[in-house]
């Protein structure tokens, strides 16, 4: 052995040390190299111990050649150390990412209730022809609600719509009976009270009665009524404008008919009936076999009415029509119980 050999035997050392601390793949295996190389019992320390067969003045030779081996190597695995951290670190950071890219959950920003929607549609296809919605309070006098409209005291129609009074009079002459309005009609003696001819409204709300609540009844429901009144104002207008309204809403081949009624404030009276919803005429539980659905009232204004509203019946006809809101909505949702618009369970009105 000479210096030499030892110098091509500490190079061959540190050339298989870096290569395998190159190719270690975890801090353990550079653990390994440390101790198989530079260790007490390693590879480095083996070679130099057989520095004893060289002649006492090269041994100091190969001492300072044996240096910067050990550092190249200690070098060489601090290096990796660095290096394996930084790829564990961009592995969990590659793991854990999130896809910012990916779509927020939307937020639930609500929608318009069913009667809501059903109310604004109805308004939308009658404000084409110029119909526009006015107001008309809820608690309504006796006076509108029934007497202004042809329905006296002791009239047979009042039983049916027997009401909730706010307010009976005590005596004086300023009193009046308050009561929650039976249906949006008295709003046609606002309408034709507050403006002139011509006249083409739509009072649509919410409406009260002594009622026994069922699937089809509810003492507080919707209606909206609507009224026409100018010169020369027919039946035929009516029906005209009745059919657009239905074949808006259900349909361009939806079938239509006039039925004649009764009504104290209309005359002649007729119900506007449809080609049924469920089984297109052909006859069901849901028509009753008839084919025919109802969907709301109306008729020639009275000329009674008329002239309580402060018109002229020789000179201007009316007509005027009053619809469910809850009926047309429970038909458009194919909804079966009245009570589910107002029972505030979000689960209907998230599904329709
Ligand atoms: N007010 C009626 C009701 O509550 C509905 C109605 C029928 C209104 C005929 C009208 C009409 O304007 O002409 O049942």
């Amino acid at each position: 052995m000479d210096v030499a050999s030892f110098n091509r035997q500490l190079q061959d050392l540190q050339d298989r040390a870096v290569a395998s601390i190159a190719a270690a793949d975890s801090p353990a295996a550079l653990e390994a190299i440390e101790s198989a190389m530079l260790g007490r019992k390693g590879e480095l320390k083996g070679l130099l111990g057989g520095i004893g067969q060289l002649p006492a003045e090269d041994r100091p030779k190969v001492g300072a050649l044996a240096n910067p081996v050990r550092t190249a190597i200690e070098q060489a695995l601090a290096e990796r150390r660095v290096g394996l951290e930084a790829d564990a670190l961009d592995a969990r950071l590659r793991a854990e990412a999130e896809d910012v890219t990916l779509p927020g959950r939307p937020r639930w920003r609500g929608s318009l209730h069913p009667l809501r929607e059903t109310e604004r549609e109805i308004a939308r296809v009658f404000g084409q022809f110029g119909f526009v919605v006015v107001d008309s309070p809820e608690v309504e006098s006796d006076e509108l609600n029934f007497e202004a409209l042809n329905i006296p005291a002791d009239h047979p129609s009042r039983d049916l719509w027997d009401t909730i009074y706010v307010r009976e009079p005590v005596g004086r002459e300023s009193d009046e009976r308050l009561l929650l309005r039976t249906h949006t009609s008295p709003g046609q003696i606002r309408a034709m009270r507050g403006s002139e001819p011509p006249i083409r409204v739509l009072t649509p709300g919410r409406c009260y009665r002594y009622e026994a609540v069922d699937a089809s009844h509810g003492f507080e429901f919707f209606q909206i009524e609507g009224l026409m009144v100018d010169e020369g104002t027919t039946l035929a207008h009516l029906r005209g404008l009745l059919d657009a309204f239905a074949h808006a809403l259900f349909g361009a081949d939806r079938a239509t008919r006039f039925r004649p009624g009764y009504y104290p404030f209309t005359e002649p009276s007729v119900a506007f009936d449809i080609g049924c919803v469920v089984c297109e005429g052909e006859g069901c539980p849901a028509c009753k076999r008839s084919g025919w659905m109802t969907i709301l009232g109306a008729g020639m204004v009275h000329p009674v009415v008329l002239r309580n509203g402060g018109i002229d019946p020789e000179r201007y006809q009316g007509f005027a029509f009053g619809m469910g809101t809850d009926r047309i909505a429970m038909l458009r949702y194919a909804i079966t119980d009245i009570r589910a618009f107002l029972a505030d369970d979000m689960r209907f009105l998230e599904r329709l």
